[in-house]
């Protein structure tokens, strides 16, 4: 079983390597590529990140939690390809140099790829392509005049804008071309586990030090990644990324993309999948919540056998979803139609910070009064969960604030938060419940969101 792909403009063929050995393990020990440096070995800091390009253009993403198998077909480029082979530096490089970018310089490869690969892209909200990047000692502003100066320069001509190459043979694990493939092959193997962006698996190996026993990666399943919009729904295939979904999503559910912009980091929306986020069932995952406000279905699938759920009765308890072995999930479908879809994600950093509460609310109001409420949360329970009473304290009544006043005691029959290292019960609970007002204060025209308040 061979694992092909290009790694600074040269083609690697590797065998007998293990399937959850992560890129920068293998490029730091196995060739001595250390510019690519390791800090938190964890998805959070981006000193690991390496461009990789396939079919879909070049993206940003963590080293550190990326397994080889996902390189299947695909074009590296670490801090040591960055410069063009005649020499001379990247005018990336050059601007960090001009504009006295690096201190230290432990986070300076990292910052210089995500640069790099964002000038190739064309991209030029840098406070975007570098919230996943993190330096402790030069201070942003440098960095910040250095991206804008590179973004002046043309791309160099060696760093390829698409890269695709045909590969033949499985790779180091079980990597089907198609969903019946998989289907086929999970339920046979019900036992394995299912590689899909790895952002969750990743810690499960670098961090808990878990062995994942058989795997099978779900990245070449072109059926699984596409994005659908009917007259009526939005089908989303569950290896969509969230970086994939953020510009289809923005036209229809313009509350879900403002929420997915706070998801994570570039580097890690570009490996994350939105059914790795619901199949993983977190309490704490900011998906399912804004999902179930929007009303999604959830689609699974075991062999040929195909069934479908509403999105919050797939998960039953902590730890406990509604499937069975060699089941997997194949997508989820929302709505198309216009909604009223806010989401207050409240964490410690606006940027690359897993929630306390994730608060998604859609309520429809007709002549002043609620026709319609779906309130999820993530963070409030073992699952996301519906506020079921808080929902049925609203519908039929004024949209005022003294319904919502009248609404209080709803919350703690729908919600008992625990407290752990993000939030406190209490916090949760006077966090949630704060955030119906504000949402009916943005209804009424208010400027409620942080970016917009004034003093
Ligand atoms: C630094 C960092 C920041 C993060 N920030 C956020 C955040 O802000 N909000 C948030 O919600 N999450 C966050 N996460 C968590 C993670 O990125 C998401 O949950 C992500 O969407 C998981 O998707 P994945 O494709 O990487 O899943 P994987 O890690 O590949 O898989 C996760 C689980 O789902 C299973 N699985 C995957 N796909 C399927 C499928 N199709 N069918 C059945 N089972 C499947 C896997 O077997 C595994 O058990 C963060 C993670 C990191 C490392
Ligand atoms: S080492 Fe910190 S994101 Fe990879
Ligand atoms: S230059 Fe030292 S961490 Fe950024």
């Amino acid at each position: 079983m061979t694992l092909s792909f290009h790694l600074n403009g040269e083609r690697v063929d590797l065998s007998g390597v293990s399937p959850t050995m992560t890129l920068l393990d293998w490029l730091r020990i196995d060739r001595g590529l250390t510019g690519t440096k390791e800090g938190c070995n964890e998805g959070d800091c981006g000193a690991c990140t390496v461009m990789v390009t396939g079919e879909d253009g070049p993206r940003a993403l963590n080293a550190c939690i990326l397994f080889l198998p996902q390189l299947q077909g695909r074009a590296v480029t670490t801090v040591e390809g960055l410069a063009p082979p005649e020499g001379g530096l990247h005018p990336v490089q050059q601007a960090m140099v001009d504009h006295h970018g690096s201190q230290c310089g432990f986070c300076t490869p990292g910052f210089t790829v995500s640069m790099a690969t964002a000038q190739l892209t064309g991209e030029t909200d840098h406070d975007l392509t570098l919230a996943g990047n993190l330096c402790r000692c030069t201070g942003y502003a440098p960095i910040i005049r250095a991206a804008e100066a590179a973004a002046q320069a043309p791309a160099p001509a060696h760093l390829p804008k698409s890269f695709q190459m045909p590969v033949e043979g499985e790779g180091l694990a079980f990597q089907p071309e198609n969903a019946d493939a998989l289907a086929e092959w999970y339920e046979a193997h019900p036992e394995a586990t299912l590689v899909a962006g790895a952002t969750d698996l990743g810690l499960h190996v670098t961090k808990a030090m878990r062995n994942l026993g058989q795997v099978a990666f779900l990245n070449r399943c072109a059926d699984l990644k596409g994005i659908e919009v009917s007259e009526t729904e939005i089908r989303i295939g569950a290896m969509a990324t969230w970086s994939e979904l953020l510009p289809r999503i923005a036209p229809h559910h313009p509350g879900l993309a403002a929420m997915l912009r706070r998801f994570a980091s570039v580097q890690v929306r570009n490996a994350a999948t939105v059914g790795g986020n619901i199949a993983n069932g977190s309490p704490i995952g900011d998906g399912p919540p804004a999902l179930i406000a929007l009303g999604a279905t959830l689609h699974l699938r075991k062999g040929a056998t195909r069934r479908s759920l509403p999105l919050e009765d797939f998960f039953l308890d902590y730890g406990k979803q509604d499937r069975a072995p060699g089941e997997f999930v194949e997508a989820v479908s929302i709505p198309r139609q216009a909604d009223r879809l806010a989401c207050y994600k409240l964490s410690k950093r606006f940027d690359q910070d897993i929630s306390a509460v994730c608060g998604c609310f859609s309520i429809t109001v007709e002549d002043g009064m609620v026709t319609g409420a779906r309130i999820a949360f993530g963070g409030m329970a073992g699952v996301p969960k519906r506020a079921a009473h808080v929902e049925a304290a609203l519908i039929g009544q004024p949209w005022e604030m003294a319904t919502i006043e009248a609404a209080v005691p709803a919350w703690a029959k729908d919600f008992t938060p625990m407290s752990d290292m993000r939030a406190s019960a209490d916090y949760r609970l006077k966090a949630a419940r704060n955030m119906l007002p504000r949402y009916l204060l943005a209804d009424l025209g208010q400027d409620v969101d942080l970016l917009e308040v004034e003093a």
